[in-house]
């Protein structure tokens, strides 16, 4: 059983750590033999600032951006959110891509991978949980959370030390298997 993963890539600012950290993450998922990944770059996604007459639970969509980003969403099995801190929030882009559907979100595990300076992201994860336990997503235990990650950058390449390398290994074990889990609870909608 294989379980498709959705990476979403949270920052979409120029020269922008999160892409060579999400892009870390996206090996480490598509090494880990279960999982295939669906690669979401916000940045090229180019969703507008929510433009939808009706409210997303509605389901009633009338353009094509969101039909098609509903339809990708709704494929994924799980999903994991790469998020910086912004004003110790995470960042508008991954809100208002959340925010333009609802119902598609249900039920799906949700982890982080968070970076910043001395908190590492963690009060964007505090804000970020808000929001997805508002869509009825489950969060997984064990999240990435990352301290000054320019520091880790090694000819562009992110580079961490042995405690996240563990962590996303667990975390993906956790994607993975709460994906099953959940599954008949997103199937009964
Ligand atoms: C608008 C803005 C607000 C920020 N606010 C915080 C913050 O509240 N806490 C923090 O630890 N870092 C903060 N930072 C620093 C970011 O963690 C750091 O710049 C990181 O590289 C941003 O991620 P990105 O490069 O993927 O956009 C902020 C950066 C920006 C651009």
């Amino acid at each position: 059983m294989t379980t498709r993963l959705m990476i979403i890539v949270g920052s979409v600012r120029p020269g922008r750590v999160g892409l060579p950290i999400a892009t870390w993450a996206k090996n480490r998922a598509e090494a880990h033999g279960e999982i295939e990944v669906d690669w979401v770059d916000l940045a090229e996604l180019a969703l507008p600032f929510m433009d939808e007459p009706n409210h997303p639970r509605m389901r009633q969509y009338t353009k094509p951006h969101t039909i098609a980003w509903s339809e990708r969403v709704a494929l994924a099995d799980a999903v994991l959110l790469v998020t910086p801190e912004y004003n110790h929030s995470f960042s508008p882009a991954l809100k208002n891509a959340l925010d333009f559907l609802n119902t598609e979100w249900w039920r799906k595990p949700v982890g982080f991978v968070s970076y910043g300076g001395v908190s590492a992201g963690t009060r964007g994860v505090v804000a970020l949980t808000t929001t997805t336990s508002a869509f009825g997503m489950v969060k997984v235990g064990a999240n990435v959370e990352i301290n000054f990650p320019q520091k880790m950058l090694v000819d562009g390449v992110f580079t961490p030390g042995e405690k996240e390398e563990a962590l996303i290994e667990k975390e993906l074990g956790e994607l993975v298997e709460l994906s099953e889990l959940l599954k008949p609870s997103r199937l009964k909608g």
